[in-house]
């Protein structure tokens, strides 16, 4: 083989690499794996505060600054997102889940809830002032 095909099959391999790890997409993490992964306890989440919370459940399909990821596995920003001017609206998608999202009412606790509903509501660029708290997720319990 003369040297410029060693080089130019080298240059095809490397282009069809790259072309597979384009297409390539990791698979949403699965509840069990959220908590087999970041959980002291198998069935439900341990962390206490809304950043702790954020970092080990939503961050991995709604990304570390809020904005989501499009394409093959689509998850809206929490960034910029109208829909979420609403601390029951956050805290009722965290309970029931929400298409590919999983629910989280057997998980976590009311306060934990709160918590991290009050996180995504004053982060990422979002000002939502009015706070969730324990007593105001447990009546969402009942409709989720
Ligand atoms: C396994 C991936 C995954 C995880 C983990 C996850 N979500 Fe989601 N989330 C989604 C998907 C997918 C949707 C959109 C469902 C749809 O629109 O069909 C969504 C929707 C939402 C929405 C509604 C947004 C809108 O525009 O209506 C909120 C709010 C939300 N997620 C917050 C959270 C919070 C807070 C956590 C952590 C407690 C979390 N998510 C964890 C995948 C995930």
């Amino acid at each position: 083989m003369s040297k410029g095909s060693v080089i130019s099959v080298a240059a095809f391999a490397l282009l069809s690499a790259g072309a597979a790890a384009q297409q390539e997409t990791v698979p949403d993490p699965s509840l069990e794996e959220l908590l087999s992964r970041f959980s002291n306890e198998p069935d439900r989440f341990t962390q206490t505060d809304g950043e702790s919370l954020y970092r080990t459940t939503c961050q991995a399909c709604h990304m570390e600054d809020g904005q989501g990821a499009v394409g093959a596995g689509s998850h809206p920003p929490l960034a910029g997102n109208p829909k979420i001017n609403s601390r029951h609206y956050i805290a009722g998608v965290i309970l029931a889940g929400y298409n590919g999202m999983p629910r989280f009412a057997d998980t976590m606790s009311n306060q934990q809830i709160a918590v991290v509903t009050n996180y995504v509501s004053i982060h990422f660029g979002n000002d939502f002032p009015e706070m969730m708290t324990a007593d105001g997720v447990d009546p969402l319990r009942a409709s989720e």
